[in-house]
């Protein structure tokens, strides 16, 4: 550990949806700060293009599915015996889809339970065994703003399975914490992905870059057992306290 950050060499984080979007962003970055990963997506050759240049030596491109319950533990199974070791996760992979209090065909709230808690539930849940080896196991969650407050009708269901997020980050630091275990909330406003392109409302570029929530990853990564930060809420426009 170098004047309080954890070094990056050696130790080996799992991304779900590191396809596209923020998982992509932070592929990226955390590859260039030397650590091995390990890279979930829906359609692994998809990751292809990602990874061409990068050293195979410290990369795993790997199925991951959130919906299929033993998706997760596949990966992480085939992550430990690949590298040996396991040091953290970052759990991103998530849909958006409008859902306001008055809908009744509930389908779409189906899918966000599925992709965005239970998805991450059972990635973290099959990695931990490996997360309490490692001493200072990392959960990063890539939550939402609407994980802290609702602001609007459609976003009630989505909103509603991010605030479950944000408890989950809760309750993994809760069941961790004696083996080393933090986890951290990235909660966002607008980020300029995939999943913000049909929004008018807002101009593009005054978006979060994808980019910088990478950068809250890799912090929340490199911060020792000593210095936990739960929850890392990261807004584009003025809103009271957030
Ligand atoms: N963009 C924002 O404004 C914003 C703000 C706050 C928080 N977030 C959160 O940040 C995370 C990443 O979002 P993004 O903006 O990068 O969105 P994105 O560009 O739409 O990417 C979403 C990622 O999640 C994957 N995914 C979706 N359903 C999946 C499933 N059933 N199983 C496995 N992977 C699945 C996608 O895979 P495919 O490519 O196969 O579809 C893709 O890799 C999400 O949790 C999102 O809720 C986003």
């Amino acid at each position: 550990m170098a004047e309080g950050r954890l070094a990056a060499e050696g130790r080996v984080i799992m991304i779900s949806g590191a396809n596209r979007g923020i998982g992509r962003a932070v592929a990226e970055k955390l590859y260039t700060e030397g650590f091995a990963l390990s890279l979930g997506a829906r359609q692994v050759d998809r990751l292809g293009p990602l990874v061409l240049d990068w050293d195979p030596a410290r990369v795993l491109c790997h199925d991951f599915e959130a919906r299929d319950r033993g998706s997760a533990s596949a990966w992480v199974a085939a992550s430990a015996e690949r590298f040996g070791r396991i040091d953290g996760v970052v759990a991103n992979a998530g849909v958006m889809h409008p859902f306001g209090v008055e809908e009744e065909n509930e389908s779409l709230l189906d899918e966000m339970w599925e992709v965005n808690v239970k998805g991450p539930l059972r990635l973290i849940r099959a990695v931990f065994p490996h997360l309490k080896r490692a001493g200072s196991g990392r959960v990063v969650n890539i939550v939402s703003l609407s994980g802290k407050r609702v602001k609007g009708r459609a976003v009630g269901g989505y909103a509603m399975t991010k605030h479950a997020a944000a408890a989950l980050t809760n309750a993994v630091r809760y069941s961790g914490w004696e083996d080393g275990i933090r986890g951290t909330s990235i909660c966002p406003g607008y980020v300029a992905t995939d999943m913000t392109a049909d929004v008018t409302s807002f101009e593009r570029d005054k978006m979060i870059p994808a980019a910088s929530v990478a950068e809250l990853v890799s912090l929340a990564l490199s911060l020792p057992n000593e210095a936990s930060v739960a929850e890392i809420p990261v807004n584009c426009v003025l809103e009271p306290l957030i």
